[in-house]
């Protein structure tokens, strides 16, 4: 089964060699991103031509103009994007661009991190005398070069090596890093199995719960063996359309409708299920936020525990 294509911008300054290496690997038939949009902050970058030559929309914005983090916001989603990597894209990018794509900014540092944030990397680890340097994919959080490390290579720091030797060996791994590192990452977040296995842990941790299939999908009971009711359902590519969410009881056909006009992109009406409280929650996006996920499970175990037990939990909740 092959999931579906996570729409991926790259963001440049530069020549973007970076760039043409995510684009080459997307090439690869399972490959779980696309590259729908190359853009950045210098419209004569000479990445943006390649990519032009390589078939990939482009869109030439000044980074100097006032609003250009507004119109760099706009033409993402214009472009539908769902994930962005930055390969030398070089500006600080403001903390509210940052929070409007929490969890959806990746980004190539020359360096292992935590060592050697900013520039200058490759002096830095010269003139520390280190042994090894290399390269980090990371998540881009508002401090600088610090967010959460997906992926790093080793590089040998050789005699007589300078600054440039030094970049110039450090880029041939950063070009096999980059791709690899991005598509474990997204390929596992929208990996029906691995999303299964997340839900499964949450839902087996909830007391007296257990697994069963309902109509074929992986679900969960609570309850006893014999009278359990089922409080969360997979949704696999039902019918032949290509999703994967999580059905989860909400208290009723009222709430629903909010919660779908309020967010159509997480929530869904399951088809097929009448006018049931199930809800669906979409989960093959590549910023699934787990927590989220976990309340929901915690809620729709609550609404199908017998009254014995959700009264325990009540009077618990109460300490
Ligand atoms: C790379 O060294 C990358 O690690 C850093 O900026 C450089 C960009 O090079 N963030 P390129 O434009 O990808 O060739």
């Amino acid at each position: 089964m092959t999931a579906r294509r996570t729409r991926l911008a790259i963001l440049i300054s530069g020549r973007g060699s970076n760039m043409a290496a995510l684009i080459y690997a997307s090439r690869a038939e399972d490959c779980p991103y696309e590259p729908v949009l190359v853009t950045g902050n210098k419209p004569n970058a000479a990445g943006l031509a390649l990519a032009e030559a390589e078939g990939v929309t482009t869109a030439k914005l000044d980074g100097k103009a006032k609003d250009f983090w507004e119109k760099l916001d706009e033409t993402l989603r214009a472009h539908k994007v769902e994930m962005i990597a930055l390969a030398g894209f070089m500006r600080i990018i403001p903390d509210d661009f940052i929070s409007r794509w929490d969890g959806r900014i990746v980004n190539i540092h020359p360096s292992l991190l935590p060592k050697y944030k900013g520039v200058g990397t490759h002096q830095a680890a010269l003139d520390a005398g280190d042994a090894v340097t290399g390269a980090t994919v990371h998540m881009v959080i508002p401090e600088l070069d610090s967010g959460e490390v997906l992926g790093q290579v080793e590089v040998a720091i050789m005699p007589g090596d300078s600054a440039d030797s030094l970049a110039e060996r450090v880029l041939i791994a950063e070009h096999q890093l980059y791709p690899r590192v991005l598509s474990d990452y997204l390929g596992r977040a929208l990996d029906p199995d691995w999303i299964s296995e997340e839900v499964g842990r949450r839902a087996l941790a909830l007391p007296e719960t257990m697994y069963k299939t309902s109509h074929g999908a992986p679900a969960w009971r609570v309850g006893s063996p014999s009278s359990g009711k089922f409080f969360a359902i997979m949704w696999m590519r039902h019918h032949g359309e290509e999703s994967v969410g999580l059905l989860v009881k909400c208290s009723g056909q009222e709430e629903m409708a909010q919660l779908i006009e309020a967010d159509g992109d997480l929530y869904f009406r399951p088809q097929y299920y009448g006018p049931s409280n199930w809800i669906g929650i979409r989960l093959d996006r590549p910023d699934t936020d787990w927590d989220h996920v976990h309340q929901w499970l915690q809620r729709s175990w609550l609404e199908c525990a017998p009254a014995r037990l959700a009264k325990l939990h009540k009077v618990a909740a109460e300490f």
